[in-house]
C-alpha cells in the first residue's frame, strides 16, 4: 500500500483553503513553530510554510518513505520519522494533523500533545465524522470494516472538551477537498500493481463517496480555552507575556459567540472530516 500512496501528493481529503481557515482561526503567529503530525507525503507543508514565514515547520510521520518524500518536496521543513504520540522538535505554537488523528484517537492525541505545546499554543486537526444520527446502511457498514471509528460532530466535540480544550470554530471541508484526494488516487489505482483486494477496497470507498455524495464530508472546527479558564488565566498569561489582555477579552467574546451555535455543521450531510483549532488546555 505504501507503494501506492508514496507517489500521491495528498493522502487524505483536505485543501489549502480549509487549512488556511484553521490557521486563521487558531491565530498562528508568523514567527510560530508548527508541527504537522502525520504529514504523509507533505500535502499541507506548503500552506504551513506560508503561514509561518519567520517561523519553523516540523513534519513527522511513522512511514519513512512518506517522510523522505515530504522532505524532498519541502527542504525547508524539518522532517522526522517519529510517532505522533511523542513528537520531537517542540514546543509548538500550533500542532496540525490532517486526517491522521484517528490513529491515536482524538482524546489520546489531545492528551499526548498538551505537553508539547508552547504556552498559548493551539491544536488544529481534521477528522472524519458522521453528519447525521442516521447514516445510510452502506456507509455504516463500510467504515467499521476499515477499522475507522466515526463519531458524530457533537460526540467528537465532547471528547475535545473532556481533554480540556474548547472549540473556537468549525466547518466542513466540502466536496473540493475530497476530490483533491480521490481524483489523483483513482488515477493511481488505474495504474496500480498493488494487490487487487486493496485496490478494490479503495474503489469501494470512492464509490461510496460518489453514491452518497453529501453524506460523506470532512468537517472543520476551531477551538480555544474555555471562557472561565480564560478569565482565570488572564493574570498568569499576561504576566508571562503569552497573551495580551485584549486577546484574552477577545477570546472570551469569541467563545461566547461560538457557544451560540455552529451553523456550518448542520445540514443534510451525514458524515464529514472535522478540522479543529484548539487552545492548549489545562496545564
Ligand atoms: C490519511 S494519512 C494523511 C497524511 C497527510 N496529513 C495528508 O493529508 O496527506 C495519515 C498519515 O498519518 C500517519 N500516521 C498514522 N499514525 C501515526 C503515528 N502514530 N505516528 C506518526 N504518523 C502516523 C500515516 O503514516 C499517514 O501518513
Amino acid at each position: 500500500m505504501i507503494d501506492l500512496f508514496v507517489g500521491l501528493d495528498r493522502l487524505a481529503p483536505g485543501s489549502a483553503e480549509a487549512l488556511r481557515w484553521a490557521l486563521g482561526v487558531a491565530g498562528t503567529p508568523a514567527t510560530g513553530v508548527v508541527l504537522d503530525a502525520g504529514c504523509g507525503t507533505g500535502a499541507d507543508l506548503a500552506t504551513l510554510l506560508a503561514a509561518v514565514p519567520r517561523g519553523r515547520v516540523v513534519a513527522i510521520d511513522r512511514v519513512e518513505r512518506f517522510v523522505a518524500r515530504a522532505g524532498a518536496r519541502y527542504p525547508r521543513v524539518e522532517t522526522h520519522v517519529a510517532d505522533m504520540a511523542e513528537p520531537p522538535g517542540g514546543p509548538f505554537d500550533l500542532i496540525w494533523s490532517g486526517g491522521a488523528i484517528a490513529s491515536l484517537g482524538v482524546g489520546a492525541a489531545l492528551e499526548a500533545w498538551r505537553g508539547h505545546l508552547a504556552p498559548g499554543g493551539r491544536i488544529a486537526f481534521s477528522d472524519l465524522c458522521w453528519r447525521t444520527d442516521t447514516p445510510p446502511d452502506a456507509a455504516q457498514a463500510f467504515w467499521p470494516e476499515e477499522r475507522v471509528e466515526r463519531l458524530t460532530a457533537p460526540a467528537l466535540e465532547a471528547r475535545v472538551r473532556e481533554a480540556g480544550y474548547e472549540i473556537l470554530g468549525s466547518r466542513w471541508l466540502g466536496t473540493p477537498g475530497w476530490a483533491s484526494y480521490y481524483g489523483p488516487l483513482e488515477v493511481e489505482l488505474d495504474l496500480s500493481e498493488v494487490e487487487a483486494e486493496a485496490v478494490a477496497r479503495l474503489r469501494n470507498e470512492i464509490a461510496l463517496w460518489r453514491t452518497h455524495g453529501v453524506n460523506s464530508d470532512i468537517g472543520l472546527w476551531s477551538a480555544r480555552r474555555p471562557a472561565h479558564d480564560v478569565t482565570l488565566a488572564l493574570p498568569r498569561a499576561t504576566s508571562m507575556q503569552h497573551m495580551s489582555s485584549l486577546e484574552c477579552i477577545m477570546t472570551a467574546a469569541t467563545v461566547s459567540l461560538l457557544r451560540t451555535g455552529l451553523p456550518g455543521l448542520t445540514g443534510p450531510c451525514c458524515a464529514g472530516y472535522a478540522v479543529l483549532a484548539l487552545a492548549r488546555g489545562r496545564p
